[in-house]
């Protein structure tokens, strides 16, 4: 399966992501934690674009084109991938279908996750991260079990938040999303690939509904229930 979360900061890319890499075996590429990554290890492109995180605008296209193409490149994206925040405008679109022309690869769909402005503010302002595992939660909609420690990897004290996830940052990030990233909703569209899923729905609506999208596709776990089943 190879798919596009497109949606707002806060739509639940990234959780949903997270989820479908478990189901189907295939990894997430999100521009935003290879950024994040960069920075975190203060690599040279960290250092670059940093404070464009910071402010919440886009990053220059051709140093996010180069990265994505490299990381498309890598063995596990062989059988698949969903793409997380790439692309981010018609350029970046159009550098993508390039890219997927030159490697011989098809995309099965552009998933757009619709959500409310106003309940964007409250998801990303509560949200936080276990930074061992990468594990996503929020204050309100999905808490961990013990509030210390990760549901996942079971890390103690190491929940993070991101410094992007301020109320100022975040209403630069989805002015940003209604200039650039809208406009290439057409785009898919036009090539027959654009489907829309209710991001205001509950998680595990949301997930099934992606699901749905993609009835052919078995996950890995399907496949072997239906082993012991036939
Ligand atoms: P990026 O990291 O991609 O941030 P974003 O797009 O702003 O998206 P978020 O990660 O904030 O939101 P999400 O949709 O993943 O939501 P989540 O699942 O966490 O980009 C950061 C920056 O990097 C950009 O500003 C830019 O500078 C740069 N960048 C990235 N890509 C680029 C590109 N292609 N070109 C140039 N620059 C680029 O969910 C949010 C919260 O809500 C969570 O706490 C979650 O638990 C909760 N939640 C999720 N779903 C639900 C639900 N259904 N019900 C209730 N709560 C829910």
């Amino acid at each position: 399966m190879r798919i596009i979360l497109l949606g707002p900061p806060g739509a639940g890319k990234g959780t949903q992501a997270r989820i479908l890499t478990e189901k189907y075996g295939i990894p997430q590429i999100a521009a935003g934690d290879l950024f994040r990554e960069n920075i975190k290890n203060k690599t040279a492109l960290g250092q670059q674009v940093e404070e464009i995180l910071k402010a919440g605008t886009l990053v220059p296209d051709a140093i996010t084109i180069k990265m994505i193409s490299e990381r498309l490149d890598q063995p596990d994206c062989k059988n698949g991938f969903i793409l997380d925040g790439f692309p981010r405008n018609v350029a970046q679109a159009e550098a993508l279908e390039e890219m997927l022309k030159k490697k011989g690869i098809k995309l099965d769909a552009a998933v757009q996750m619709t959500v409310d402005d106003d309940d964007l503010v409250e998801r990303i302002s509560g949200r936080f991260t276990c930074g061992d595992c990468g594990e996503g939660y929020h204050d309100k909609f999905k808490p961990p079990h013990d509030p210390d420690t990760c549901d996942k990897c079971g890390a103690k004290d190491h929940f993070t938040r991101r410094p992007d996830d301020n109320e100022e940052t975040v209403r630069t990030r989805l002015d940003t999303y209604h200039k650039q990233t809208k406009p290439i909703l057409p785009f898919y569209e036009e090539r027959g690939l654009l489907k829309t899923v209710d991001g205001m729905a509950p998680l595990k609506n949301v997930t099934a509904e992606i699901l749905a999208l993609f009835p052919s596709k078995k996950t890995p776990n399907q496949g072997i229930q239906a082993k012991k089943n036939g």
